[in-house]
């Protein structure tokens, strides 16, 4: 494990420190704070800040509003909740780069904290603008990263503003590496990966790490889809194209080779039109009606992944299995999970969404560690480097 220089190292009395967190929470149609996990779990690096009598800048992305300011997407209900928990006001910078900005950052009193708006209003975040980067590294003297679930994201607030401020690792940063070293490294074997979501396009290509590390991969959630579609299943969504035929056709080839097992739902629950009603059904996959889209695994699937657990050392998931945020769709992941309640072995969780649906299934006592991040977790557990953390000094 490479340990990073910590917060705790930093002399942050009276200066401005800006701190990027990950407050990218999964909202309620009304933007509400749908589960505020994200945010409670940095709040050990904000008090240690306030404490040390900092000045604290926060920077966050919300959603993907692709570079134009999306008032759905404002971190303003993110600001209340977050004055909420500290028991301090957190006022908000209308906007994360300007002259508002720089003003507001620099009347901040020692122990106050500033949020700034969604830096992906912005394309210059995600484009890792050098100068985009270079008007939020003028609002602090000092970088905290402590965004884990965006560290493997190249972007100006992760990669470019480290390169121009002293950087330091928070301390969910340095509890992350630390809790998701061992997977990283050497797992126990045999060792299962069980993989939902939604993110298809992110997914797909670090699905493949997992062929050789793990021992049984189990795909669920959407990310299943073009893989039933490839096998053949009359499955609808995300359209097979001849890029993602031929990525699905080496990921075949390369399971073979490594001898690793690969499951995939043998039957979903889709929702079926009949006579102008909606209906929920559990349908076998390959008598699914043309172009239905699952929207959860069946009850054959769960007993298969479930099976497919038992006698495991180590459970990597990510993922919900359905669309959760429906209570239609819940029962699948809610099975998978309380089964993998009663089997022993070192289990770790990790994702946004993932960290959601285990609060409101009450199953987060299936899990030794819940990563906050998803994609981050997923591409750090495979032993990829991540920007976010390279940059950063070592201890
Ligand atoms: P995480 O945030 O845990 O990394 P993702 O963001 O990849 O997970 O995916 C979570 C989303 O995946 C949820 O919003 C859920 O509704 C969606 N999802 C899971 N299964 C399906 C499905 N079969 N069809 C549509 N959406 C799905
Ligand atoms: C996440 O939710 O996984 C992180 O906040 C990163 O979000 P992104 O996939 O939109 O970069
Ligand atoms: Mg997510």
């Amino acid at each position: 494990m490479v340990a990073k220089r910590g917060v705790q190292q930093a002399s942050v009395r009276g200066r401005r420190v800006l701190v990027r967190v990950d407050f990218n929470v999964p909202q309620l149609p009304n933007g509400q704070v749908a589960d505020d996990r994200r945010i409670r779990e940095a709040l050990p690096t904000l008090d240690h800040l306030r404490t040390a009598g900092a000045r604290t800048i926060l920077m966050s992305h919300l959603g993907r509003p692709g570079g134009r300011r999306d008032p759905q997407l404002t971190l303003r209900p993110i600001a209340r909740q977050l004055s909420g928990m500290l028991g301090q006001p957190v006022p908000m910078a209308t906007d994360c780069v300007g002259i508002e900005a720089i003003q507001q950052t620099a009347r901040l009193s020692n122990g106050q904290v500033l949020l700034l708006e969604n830096l992906r209003f912005h394309s210059g975040e995600e484009a890792n603008d050098p100068a985009f980067a270079a008007q939020l590294a003028q609002l602090g003297e000092v970088f905290v990263e402590e965004a884990f679930g965006s560290v493997h994201r190249a972007h100006a607030s992760t990669v470019g503003v480290p390169k121009l401020l002293p950087s330091y690792a928070g301390l969910l940063v340095q509890r992350e590496i630390e809790e998701l070293s061992p997977l990283r490294t050497q797992p126990q074997r045999p060792y299962v990966a069980l993989i939902g979501g939604a993110k298809v396009a992110d997914k797909l290509p670090l699905l493949a790490s997992f062929l050789g590390r793990a021992d049984t991969l189990l795909i669920g959630g959407a990310l299943a889809h073009p893989f039933l579609a490839y096998r053949g299943a009359p499955i609808g969504g995300e359209a097979l194209t001849p890029g993602l035929q031929k990525a699905l056709g080496e990921f075949d080839r390369r399971a073979e080779e490594t001898g690793t097992r690969i499951l995939l739902p043998i039957d979903l629950k889709v929702e079926i039109e009949r006579e102008g009603k909606t209906e929920v059904e559990i349908v076998p996959v390959p008598e699914l009606p043309l172009g239905a889209i699952g929207q959860d695994i069946g009850p054959a699937t769960i007993a298969q992944f479930i099976e497919a657990m038992q006698g495991s050392k180590t459970v990597f998931w990510n993922g919900p299995l359905g669309r959760t945020e429906d209570a239609r769709f819940v029962a699948g992941t809610k099975a998978v999970l309380d089964g993998l309640r009663s089997i022993p072995g070192h289990h770790i969780g990790a994702g946004g969404d993932s960290a959601r649906a285990v609060r409101e299934l009450g199953v987060s006592d299936a899990f030794a560690f819940l990563s906050t991040g998803g994609g981050a977790a997923l591409e750090y557990v495979q032993g990829v480097d991540l920007p976010g953390l390279s940059v950063l000094p070592d201890a």
